[in-house]
């Protein structure tokens, strides 16, 4: 028999679904996925079929939901009963990150790697990274001439790189490391347009066709960087020092229930994840941020105001503190959701959500990008305006940019404390003057919303 918690009458309606043909909504999803969300938002609702991935087409019918009480029901109970967080429906990122990592993993060996990893990212492992984080970001900057003009994104992306390096394997430089980061710039490179996005949802595009052929690129790339990986797996395992606390140690230290270690492969799959994982998107919050501060010169003044009053000499710690400093991060993760939807959790029972009917095994993902937008919890929903955050407190269902439930995201509090600290070191020692004339637009990278691929940052002094 089909246990049910609130059995719904049959009056209840299925959600609405678009009439649009499934190739033109995955065209539009993949090509201006902003456009493609407000569009059928405004049609459909807080709640609607959506046809955005060949890869979850068969596993289930798809919904987006955007409505802050339903999305409470379903994330407060997404372990299992009522609805589940199945891994093998995120099989569009296996092509990227490979399959025994956390975000493929489900059920108990999901809970289990959550366990192993979530140490690394909490308690004194994070007060410790907070000056490794302020020193690499003052080495970077400082390498910087007056009167140049800097790649915002780029730079960026150096600082969140060094940085998840250092958390991920606890140094900063060596051979290796740079070699890696030169391969993961230039495989991300490879889907950080819209369109070249597309190889990760059509993965018969990586099909080695050839030595110019994108499959081929990615092959040989991946191919490179897995040799490395696996070199510092090797090198780390024969090291043996108890010493080290950074998360491939804890990770060799680890075994699962059966006292199993991970093997090379489960280790290598984690590593990639956690390193894409960790700085691609806090690259792009930290471009959002630092375009808007100098788009509404307003913002900008008020928050040097309050980094002013610091000591000179105050830790990077003193910065996490900072009210204004915080409503800046958080309205720059509002505006632009680096993650548009959550990853899909999977309805165990039949159930009312949202005033409509879903069936067991229907998937049903957290619309990040409209709740964040929705007039009624953030008026002038478009402006950039970190007052809000000070004016009133979000629920955690009114406000998601790291999703929430089983799922929620592993580097929360590292992704936290590293944009106050970029920002805050930055705009402390440093003064830009934006080069952008035309308003920057936000566009897919990946699967993750990008920005930024073109703010340019004049160094004053
Ligand atoms: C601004 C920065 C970041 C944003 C906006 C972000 C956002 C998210 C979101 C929305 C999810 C899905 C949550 C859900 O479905 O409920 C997620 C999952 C995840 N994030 Fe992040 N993230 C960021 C930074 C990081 C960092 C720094 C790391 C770690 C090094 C990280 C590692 C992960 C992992 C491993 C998962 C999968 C969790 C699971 O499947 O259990 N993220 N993130």
């Amino acid at each position: 028999m089909i246990e049910t918690i609130s059995p719904h009458p049959p009056q209840l309606p299925r959600p609405p679904r678009s009439r649009l043909p499934k190739a033109l909504q995955m065209g539009q999803w993949i090509l201006d996925p902003l456009a493609y969300l407000r569009r059928q938002g405004r049609r459909h609702g807080v709640l609607f079929q959506a046809s955005i991935s060949p890869q979850v087409t068969g596993l289930g019918p798809l919904f987006l939901l955007s409505e802050p009480q339903a999305l409470q029901q379903l994330f407060s109970n997404d372990s299992g009963k009522l609805f589940s967080a199945p891994g093998e429906v995120n099989e569009l990122l296996a092509a990227l990150l490979g399959r025994h990592n956390t975000i493929l993993l489900s059920g108990n060996a999901h809970r289990q790697r959550r366990q192993l990893l979530m140490p690394s990212f909490h308690g004194e492992h994070l007060q410790s990274y907070g000056r490794t984080i302020g020193q690499i970001c003052r080495e970077l900057s400082g390498q910087w001439q007056n009167g140049s003009v800097i790649d915002v994104r780029q730079a960026m992306q150096s600082i969140t790189m060094r940085v998840i390096l250092h958390v991920v394997f606890g140094l900063d430089r060596s051979e290796r490391y740079d070699q890696l980061m030169a391969l993961l710039s230039q495989r991300l490179a490879l889907t950080a347009t819209p369109l070249t996005s597309a190889i990760l949802f059509f993965p018969w595009l990586l099909s080695d066709l050839g030595p110019w052929s994108p499959g081929a690129r990615v092959a040989a790339l991946a191919e490179r960087t897995d040799a490395l990986l696996y070199a510092e797996i090797a090198a780390r395992r024969a090291e043996q020092n108890p010493e080290r606390r950074d998360v491939l140690s804890l990770l060799l230290q680890a075994s699962d229930a059966e006292g199993q270690a991970l093997s090379d492969l489960d280790l290598r799959d984690e590593l990639m994840t956690l390193l894409v994982a960790g700085h691609e998107t806090t690259a792009t919050a930290l471009t959002t941020a630092l375009y808007w501060l100098h788009r509404q010169p307003a913002v900008g003044e008020r928050l040097e105001r309050e980094l002013a009053a610091l000591p000179a000499a105050a830790d990077p710690a003193a910065l996490l503190s900072l009210p204004y400093l915080g409503a800046v991060v958080q309205e720059a993760l509002r505006l632009h959701p680096v993650a548009m939807l959550t990853f899909p959790r999977r309805v165990e029972v039949p159930v009312e959500l949202a005033g409509h009917s879903l069936n067991r095994g229907d998937l049903v993902m957290g619309n990040i990008y409209a709740l964040h937008h929705r007039e009624d919890l953030y008026p002038d929903p478009g402006e950039f305006r970190p007052e809000r955050f000070l004016e009133r407190q979000y629920s955690p269902y009114e406000y998601m940019p790291f999703g929430a439930g089983v799922r929620r995201c592993v580097g929360v509090a590292l992704a936290q404390m590293e944009l106050k600290i970029v920002l805050g070191t930055l705009l402390r020692e440093h003064r830009f003057r934006l080069c952008n004339r035309l308003p920057v637009q936000p566009a897919r990278r990946g699967v993750t919303l990008g920005h930024g691929a073109r703010v340019r940052l004049e160094l004053l002094d």
